[in-house]
């Protein structure tokens, strides 16, 4: 099998064999492929487009470049949510311990932030101690002991996934929807839970920009999910603006905290209820509005709180930090932007205010990157709200005061102002089972 006729095959619109696409994967792991025909083959894709079964024969084949995570002395239903990654999202912080205080566990491999988009284990490492890099048989331990445990994804699970991804990412093929489900699917089901639901950003601070592409990602990936076995559901949800008001790692931790107290800001909450319902009945727990009220009970009798601060503590973590997230890492410089104008905030760039809070040492370019945790911005207006000149907009935080001015003039670019109350988004755009 020549990957110049792969090549041709599918840059003339043809449809690739399951073994033409594992010959690919493999030859590219062992090094047999170089770069620039893997590269010429991505562009091919994502100007013809693949098949559901190409798309899930090249998620099965990233899935089976590496190990798969061992999960069989785990007792009980395990169930995964997964973003494909926003600007504030820290749901995760807030969903995982709801469903795992319901008696459902969860095992979560989640990632790290790149560019503009933050990554749940950036957001846990803020809290000092806390380790991500548990052994398979510590994180099997957590899991059955709390329920919950969150880490890292090992050095040997989807290898394939990150040498494709370094290389879309400079070929400017990231945005395939094939090449995207194939990525977050394949390492999705290394973990092998029987539930998974994926939460589809829309919007201006998502990969995906426009709902259409969106909910063909959400179908294509339910899809994939369901072909290799598992119970399936995809939430499209807005990304046009940033969730909840914190952005920056431990300050989206203070907020997560805030919200399993059962306070936090309302679309952040919302959210959060509305996919750890559909985990749980996913995990047939009882009917969605049963489901819906068992997380309510979780936050409000504080048991979610409890399983985060007991997965904190088994994990290394300061458990101090949980109950006086005050003492929480604070950065050198607190710096308020005021507005410059008056009237209703009617839309902003959530891609830039996700790359705002990075330029203040939130987020890294690269994945050498150190990141700075006590960084990022707290918005005290967000779209809809009416402010005046001269009130405050949004707090900016960061150790490098000379990163403020051009942070500041990033945010105001970003934001626009209009004399008429905005047409409000929904949260939830559409549910694909
Ligand atoms: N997240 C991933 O894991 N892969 C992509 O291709 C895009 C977002």
């Amino acid at each position: 099998m020549r990957m110049y006729d792969l090549i041709k095959k599918k840059r003339d619109g043809g449809v690739l064999s399951r073994e033409e696409i594992y010959a690919f994967i493999n030859g590219y792991v062992a090094g047999e492929i170089p770069d620039y025909q893997a590269s010429a083959l991505c562009m091919a894709i994502y100007f013809q487009g693949m098949t559901p079964e190409e798309t899930t024969d090249l998620t099965l084949a990233v899935r089976d470049s590496g190990e798969m995570l061992d999960c069989s002395d785990i007792q009980g239903i395990r169930v995964d949510k997964h973003s494909t990654g926003g600007v504030g999202d820290k749901t995760s912080l807030v969903v995982a311990p709801i469903v795992a205080s319901c008696g459902i566990k969860v095992a979560k491999m989640s990632g790290r932030g790149l560019g503009h988009t933050g990554g749940t284990i950036d957001k846990l490492e803020s809290i000092h101690g806390f380790r991500t890099d548990l052994s398979p048989d510590e994180f099997r331990a957590v899991v059955n002991s709390v329920g919950l445990s969150i880490v890292g994804q090992s050095r040997n699970l989807a290898p394939a996934d990150k040498l494709l991804y370094a290389l879309r990412d400079v070929t400017a093929t990231v945005d395939s929807i094939p090449l995207i489900a194939s990525s977050i699917m394949g390492k999705k089901l290394c973990a092998d839970d029987d539930c998974i639901v994926l939460d589809v950003k829309t919007g201006s601070g998502s990969f995906m920009k426009n709902k259409e592409d969106s909910i063909q990602l959400a179908e294509i990936m339910v899809e994939i999910g369901k072909r290799a076995g598992k119970q399936m559901m995809a939430l499209v949800t807005d990304m046009d603006k940033p969730l909840g008001s914190a952005i920056g790692n431990a300050l989206e931790v203070k907020e997560a905290i805030e919200t399993l107290q059962g306070g936090g800001p309302s679309d952040f909450r919302e959210l959060c209820l509305v996919l750890a319902a559909n985990m749980m009945y996913l995990a047939k727990k009882g009917s969605l509005d049963e489901c819906r009220v068992l997380a309510e009970e979780a936050l409000v009798s504080g048991r979610a709180f409890q399983v985060f601060a007991n997965m904190v503590k088994a994990q290394g973590g300061d458990v101090e930090l949980v109950y006086h997230p005050e003492q929480m890492i604070q950065a050198a410089y607190i710096h308020t932007v005021y507005s410059p104008h008056t009237g209703y905030i009617s839309r902003v760039n959530a891609e830039q205010y996700g790359l705002c809070a990075l330029s203040l040492g939130a987020g890294r370019n690269t994945m050498e990157d150190k990141i700075d945790h006590s960084a990022g911005i707290y918005l005290l207006k967000k779209t809809g709200d009416f402010i005046k000149q001269g009130d405050a907009l949004a707090i900016l935080y960061c150790n490098r005061e000379s990163a403020l001015e051009s942070a500041e003039k990033t945010l105001i670019h970003a934001t626009e102002w209009n004399d008429d109350a905005p047409v409000s988004h929904p949260l939830i755009y559409k549910q694909i089972l």
